[in-house]
C-alpha cells in the first residue's frame, strides 16, 4: 500500500536496494522553514495544532525525500496529559515547575484517557497521513517511561539526573510505581496511535545511558519489554537507547523490529553485540554533520559498508542539531540515495 516501502522492508529484515534513511529530530530545529512557523506559534502550541504539527512533519520530506516522516511531537505530552505541567522555555528546554517528589505528588497524578486529552496527536497522525498520500511511512513515538521519569523528576534537563536517580535508589517502591504508571499510559498512547494510522513506532530511551548495566535492566529495560510485548503483534517496534550498547544482547531478544544505536559502538560490534539477525539502525555521529559535504558522503557509505545494507536502518546516533547546514544534512541524504553495491 505504500509506494516507497524501504523503511518497512528493512524492518522486516528483507533485501534491498539500498537501505532506507530518516534522521532523527528531522522535524524541526535545524530548517528555515520550521523557523518560520516558529516565529509565530510557541511550542506546545504547533504540537496542539494538527495542521502545524502536520506541515512541520512534512518539511523535511518535501526538502530531501526521506524514507520515512516521523510526526513532529515531544516525548513530553505524556507527563502533561497526566496532569503533570511542562513548559518548553527558550533557550532551555523542558521546565516543570512541580516535580514529582513524593508519594503525595505521584497520588495526584491521573491516569488520562488518551484518546481525550491527547486527541489532537492522533488528528495530526490522521492529518499528516492524508498529506503524504501512502508515498512513505509515518513513524509515531513515545519517550522510555525511565526518560519520562527523568524529566518529572528531575524538573529540567540535566547532565546526569541525579534526582531522578536519587529516588530510585532512596525510594525504590515510589520509583517503580510512577515508572508503570508511565508505562500503562504510553501503551494506550501508543495503540491509539497505531488506530490513527501510524506505521511503526520509535521508543527514545535517550537516557538509558545514564543507568548502569545492572540497574539498566530494572529501572528501564523492564519497563521497555512491557510496551513491546504490547504492541509487537500490531506494529514494527524500534528502540532508541542511547549509551545502552551493552544491553544490544538482550535487546536483540525482545520482540523489538529494529534496534537503534549511537555512535560510540563501531557498526561491527553493534552487529556482533545483537547476535547478527536484528535490523540496526544509526549510527552516525550528529556533530559530523559539520564535516564538509564531500566527507559527509564518505563517511555516510563507509558506515553502510560496515553495518551491510541489509537490516539497516540509515539513521543518526542521535538527534540532529540545530545549527547544522541544510546542506550538509542533504548530503547524508544524498549519500543513502546514490549508494550502489559499486561503493563497497
Ligand atoms: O524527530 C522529530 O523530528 C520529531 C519530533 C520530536 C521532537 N522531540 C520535537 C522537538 C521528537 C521525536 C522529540 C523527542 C524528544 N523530546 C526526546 C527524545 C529524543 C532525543 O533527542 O533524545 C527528548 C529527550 C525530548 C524532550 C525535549 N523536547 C527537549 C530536551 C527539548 C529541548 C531541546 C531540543 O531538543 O531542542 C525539546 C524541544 C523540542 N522537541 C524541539 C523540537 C523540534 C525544539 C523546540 C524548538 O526550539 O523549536
Amino acid at each position: 500500500m505504500i509506494k516507497n516501502d524501504l523503511f518497512l522492508r528493512a524492518l522486516k529484515g528483507e533485501t534491498v536496494d539500498r537501505p532506507p534513511v530518516w534522521m532523527m529530530r528531522q522535524a524541526g530545529r535545524y530548517l528555515p522553514e520550521y523557523m518560520e512557523i516558529r516565529k509565530k506559534y510557541d511550542f506546545f502550541t504547533r504540537c496542539e495544532t494538527p495542521e502545524l504539527a502536520s506541515e512541520i512533519t512534512l518539511q523535511p520530506i518535501r526538502r530531501y525525500g526521506m524514507d520515512a516522516a516521523i510526526l513532529f511531537s515531544d516525548i513530553l505530552v505524556i507527563p502533561q496529559a497526566m496532569g503533570i505541567e511542562v513548559q518548553m522555555k527558550e533557550g532551555f528546554g523542558p521546565w516543570i515547575p512541580h516535580p514529582i517528589q513524593s508519594e503525595k505528588d505521584l497520588n495526584q497524578i491521573q491516569m488520562p484517557d488518551v484518546k481525550e486529552s491527547l486527541n489532537y496527536v492522533m488528528e495530526a497522525v490522521k492529518m499528516t497521513k492524508e498529506k503524504l498520500e501512502n508515498k512513505i511511512p509515518l513513524i509515531g513515538f513515545a519517550g522510555s517511561p525511565w526518560t519520562i521519569f527523568c524529566y518529572v523528576i528531575q524538573g529540567s534537563g540535566s547532565k546526569n539526573f541525579h534526582k531522578a536517580k536519587k529516588i530510585c535508589f532512596t525510594h525504590p517502591k515510589l520509583a517503580h510505581n510512577l515508572l508503570q504508571k508511565i508505562t500503562d499510559v504510553t501503551i494506550s498512547y501508543l495503540k491509539e496511535k497505531i488506530k490513527a494510522g501510524v506505521d511503526a513506532v520509535q521508543l527514545f530511551d535517550s537516557w538509558g545511558g545514564l543507568l548502569s548495566p545492572d540497574d539498566y535492566p530494572v529501572f528501564s529495560w523492564s519497563y521497555l519489554q512491557q510496551i513491546i510485548d504490547s504492541l509487537q503483534q500490531e506494529i514494527p517496534v524500534i528502540v532508541f537507547a542511547k549509551g545502552c550498547w551493552y544491553a544490544l544482547d538482550n535487546m536483540a531478544k525482545s520482540g523489538a523490529s529494529a534496534l537503534g544505536v549511537d555512535w560510540t559502538i563501531s557498526p561491527q560490534e553493534a552487529r556482533k553485540r545483537s547476535g547478527g539477525q536484528i535490523t540496526l539502525q544509526g549510527n552516525f555521529d550528529p556533530t559530523r554533520l559539520y564535516s564538509p559535504p564531500s566527507e559527509i558522503k564518505e563517511l555516510v557509505h563507509r558506515m553502510i559498508r560496515d553495518f551491510g545494507k541489509d537490516r539497516y536502518i540509515v539513521n543518526l546516533g542521535h538527534g540532529i542539531l540545530p545549527d547544522i547546514p541544510v546542506e550538509n544534512a542533504g548530503a547524508f541524504i544524498e549519500a543513502v540515495k546514490e549508494y550502489n553495491a559499486k561503493h563497497v
